[in-house]
């Protein structure tokens, strides 16, 4: 991995024998200036969404969209200028990931999406749905990371993410049967990885991480650390929700990633099950009542009260207040990690507007309920909030298909 001076070096070095730092060329007016000569996309019956992962996804028994086990998230820098040349390898090398691999779980998931120092270096990022990430609580002190983009690969197989790092980043000249004549690497150095799972037994195998104490209650079953089922179809935003409706950015979505850091020992030890539940949903329920649920959270939606009443609060129930017209405003694309030997979250959300996951993250704090109970406080009783540490936060745009090639260049 290239250090981050070296890449600004290489990039300021660049862009200055062209010329082109900061540039009127680079400032998109409307649509692309000037169109990518390109064939037409041999893959042109996917979706135009890059986030409509739901309909080739699993689902389980009650309709609810399995994520991929394995997931990764590069995220990068630009080498070079941006061009319409560098756009059009860019495409190419896009078009072969989906030559190569089924859009499936089994084959693989992926999109390219842009972030706050692209959108900047073009001149866009007043006008771009992106903006710089900001610190969202008072117990936190995460890095607010910038980058020009990321991609994102999920899929059942790991190898075959391996495989796709490799071809896009390193020298491998084939990818399930297809050549590989053009890389994402020429363009961009890959500035830091993000990698998880999310899957029955995927948490069991991984208890020798820190932050996870000897022996937790963790079963074959258990698709996430903290020993519950997330995204049931109620909790989560629609793909059509999430995506933006007009203006030059339509048909896109905005992502937010960022990395909590959990310490499960107190999750674990000093809880029982219905303690546990208190704080994950709400404390009008028992486990035995969240073992019964299907596609979502039938919730009474009284946070306050439950906050006066039994001296604790859940994270469901607290996020689920910036729900629009009863229905959810982000959609979770969340999954664990050891990234850095520790346990932790790799917090992926798609949202319309930014100011949606701004809004829900302030939810979570609880801030409201700090007034009803003496036993509420910034982490205590509230939620998870005592179980996690944001470590960092990055915003990006996430465009349709057609346009993810170095949008509004
Ligand atoms: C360690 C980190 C986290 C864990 C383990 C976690 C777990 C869960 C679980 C178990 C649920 C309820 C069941 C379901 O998803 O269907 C839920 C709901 C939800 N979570 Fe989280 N969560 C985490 C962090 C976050 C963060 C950082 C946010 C964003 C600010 C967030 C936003 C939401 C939302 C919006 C819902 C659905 C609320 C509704 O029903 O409307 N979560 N989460």
């Amino acid at each position: 991995m290239a250090s981050r001076r070296r890449l600004l070096g290489r990039l300021a070095g660049a862009a200055g024998l062209a010329g082109l730092a900061g540039c009127s060329q680079f400032r998109g007016t409307g649509d692309r200036a000037t169109p990518l000569d390109l064939p037409e996309n041999p893959n042109a019956d996917l979706p135009s969404r890059q986030h409509a992962w739901n309909a080739v996804s699993r689902s389980d028994r009650h309709g609810n969209p399995q994520l991929p086990r394995h997931h990764l998230v590069l995220l990068l820098d630009l080498a070079e200028s941006p061009s319409v040349e560098t756009a059009e390898r860019a495409e190419r090398a896009m078009r072969t990931l989906e030559s190569a691999y089924d859009w499936s779980s089994d084959g693989l998931l992926h999109s390219i999406t842009w972030g706050t120092r692209y959108f900047e270096r073009v001149g866009e990022l007043d006008s771009a749905p992106v903006r710089r990430p900001q610190v969202l609580s008072r117990t936190d002190d995460p890095e607010l990371l910038e980058f020009d983009a990321a991609l994102v690969l999920a899929s059942d197989a790991v190898s075959n993410l391996r495989a796709t790092e490799a071809a896009m980043f390193g020298a491998r000249d084939s990818l399930a049967g297809e050549s590989v004549d053009a890389r994402l690497g020429d363009a961009f150095d890959v500035a830091e990885r993000r990698t998880g799972f999310r899957g029955a037994g995927l948490p069991l195998e991984h208890t020798d991480a820190e932050g996870v104490p000897e022996n937790p209650p963790l079963s074959e079953g258990d698709r996430m650390f903290m020993g519950f089922k997330s995204g049931l179809q109620g909790t989560q935003a629609s793909e059509d929700r999430v995506t933006i409706d007009s203006g030059a950015y339509a048909g896109g979505t905005t992502m937010h990633v960022s990395h909590l850091r959990q310490s499960l020992g107190k999750w674990f030890e000093a809880f029982d099950a219905d303690e546990r539940v208190a704080r994950m949903f709400s404390p009008e329920f028992s486990a035995d009542d969240v073992a019964g649920f299907t596609d979502d959270v039938p919730f009474s939606d009284d946070v306050t009260r439950h906050a006066r009443e039994f001296d604790v609060v859940g994270h469901q129930e607290k996020v689920a207040q910036t729900r629009k017209d009863g229905e959810p405003v982000l959609l979770r694309r969340d999954f664990n990690t050891v990234d850095g030997g520790h346990a932790g979250v790799h917090f992926l959300s798609l949202q319309r507007s930014l100011s949606e996951f701004e809004s829900t993250r302030k939810a979570m704090n609880g801030w409201y309920v700090r007034d009803d109970s003496p036993e509420i406080t910034d982490r205590e009783n509230n939620g998870i909030l005592n179980f996690v540490t944001v470590r960092s936060r990055a915003n990006f745009y996430v465009p349709p298909r057609e346009k993810r090639a170095f949008p509004r260049l």
